[in-house]
This record gives C-alpha cells, structure tokens and sequence, in this order.
C-alpha cells in the first residue's frame, strides 16, 4: 500500500468504440467526475487489444490499465471479440501475478454506452486502487531494473503465450463468476504450471546471462527462486544448447 498521499498515477485505458467509448462520452456529457489521469485510447473492439499493449503500457511507465468493452454476449462483431480479451486478460493478470507484480494493476470491465455513471464509477474505483498500490515496482518492492527484467522476460515469451491461449485456454463461459472461479482454481493453476512457470523463469535467466555469466547462486538471489530450481532450469537449458558451464570460472553464459 502506498503512504504516498502525493502519488498521482500513469493510467491508461483502452476501451471499445461501440460501448464503453459511448459509456465515456456519455460521462463526459453528463459531467461526472472520474480522475483526470486517466488517458483513454478509442479501438474499435476490446479484442484488438494484445498483451503486447499492456506489457509495452507498463514497461513504459503506467502504473495501472484499464480494459473496457461490451457488455458481455453484447460485443457489435459475430466473433464475440469481449470474450476473447476477457481470456487474454485474465491470463496477463495470473502471469503478472506469478511474477510477483500485483494483479490489481490491470482491469477489464464492461460499460455500455447508457451506462455512464458506471463508467465514473468503475474509473473512480481503479484510480484510487491504484493510488493505494503505489509506483509500479516500487509498491511491490522491486527496484527498476528487476521490474524491466520481469516485465521484459514476459514480453520475449507474448508469441508462445498467444498460442497457449488459443491452443489451451480458450475457455467460454457465461458470466464473469464462472471466468475468475476457472481462473482460481486448481485446473488453472496446473495449466499454468505446465505452460508458463518454467517458461517464464528460463526467459528471466537467459536475459540475466545476456548481460554477464552468472553462477547458480547469483541467479537464485536475483530471481528470488531456489537454486534447486534454477540448477533444474540451468541444466536443461543447456540440454537444449543455450547456455553452457564456463568450469573455469563456475559460471553459466550464454551458449
Ligand atoms: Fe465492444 Fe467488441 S465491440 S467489445
């Protein structure tokens, strides 16, 4: 939590042209206040929003985004495009999770373009959440450089994780309920651990090495996981003829 009364947050939000566009509009027009720092980027659908607008929006500087679409079955295109960027959504907020950078940070809602005190009202409860959570980083406790190093480590994986979710995770359920009950749960959680988690961890140590060799200890405190864990990855990564063991130096570098 932030003590910092001073803090105003980065936030951006991207929202749909045919409902949560008209939602804020609508707000505007009926003069409702929601707070000032908020940037709104119009797309035609919540589904043209890919994770690599999010990651690039963090690692940029926002401290918080904002999703808006539709209500949900209510999106203007056959394809549904809400539920596609509700799935995407909910799997960022569980990688950033894992990567121990608060979920909170990113939002998806669904505002009609009738509904525009819900758009104050849904901004208004973002804004002060992120003013409670603080600096991106700085409110989890991690300095700049593991922020980028995290934030960087997700992004270099945004083609493996697209395909996941289509080959995967496509999962279609009617309310919002269902979605985060299939998100906590436990048959997410092993998906997550067969798909993302020693992904994730070898892109931090193969973007670790890049910068200089490094031995299992070193790597272990950097990422805060056991070296029981990083030799496992170590080990097979070199397997697969990306890294190799400088014996003389007792390091790992880059193969
Ligand atoms: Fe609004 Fe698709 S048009 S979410």
């Amino acid at each position: 939590m932030s003590t910092d009364s001073k803090f105003i947050p980065k936030m951006i939000g991207i929202i749909c042209n045919w409902c949560c566009y008209g939602g804020a509009d609508l707000c505007g027009v009926s003069r409702f206040q929601y707070p000032p720092y908020i940037r709104l980027v119009r797309v035609m659908c919540s589904a043209r929003v890919d994770m690599k607008h999010i990651l690039r929006a963090f690692s940029n500087g926002a401290d918080g985004v904002f999703i808006g679409g539709c209500h949900l079955s209510d999106c203007h295109y056959i394809t549904q495009g809400n539920y596609y960027a509700l799935n995407m959504v909910l799997v960022v907020k569980k990688i950033m999770e894992y990567m121990g950078i608060s979920p909170n940070r990113l939002k998806i809602e669904w505002v009609s373009a009738g509904e525009g005190i819900r758009f104050a009202n849904v901004m208004n409860e973002f804004g002060s959440e992120i003013k409670s959570l603080g600096p991106l980083g700085k409110g989890e406790g991690m300095n700049e450089e593991e922020l980028k190093l995290k934030l960087k480590a997700i992004s270099t994986l945004i083609p493996y994780i697209r395909v996941a979710i289509n080959e995967r995770l496509r999962v279609r359920f009617d309310t919002m309920e269902e979605y985060e009950q299939f998100y906590d749960g436990e048959e997410f959680a092993r998906l997550y651990r067969e798909l993302f988690a020693d992904k994730l961890a070898i892109s931090q140590i193969i973007l670790l090495l890049r910068e200089k060799p490094l031995s299992t200890g070193e790597i272990s405190h950097v990422l805060g996981l056991t070296p029981s864990e990083i030799s496992r990855h170590l080990t097979s990564s070199a397997r697969h003829g990306l890294l190799r063991y400088e014996e003389s130096r007792w390091r790992f570098a880059l193969a």
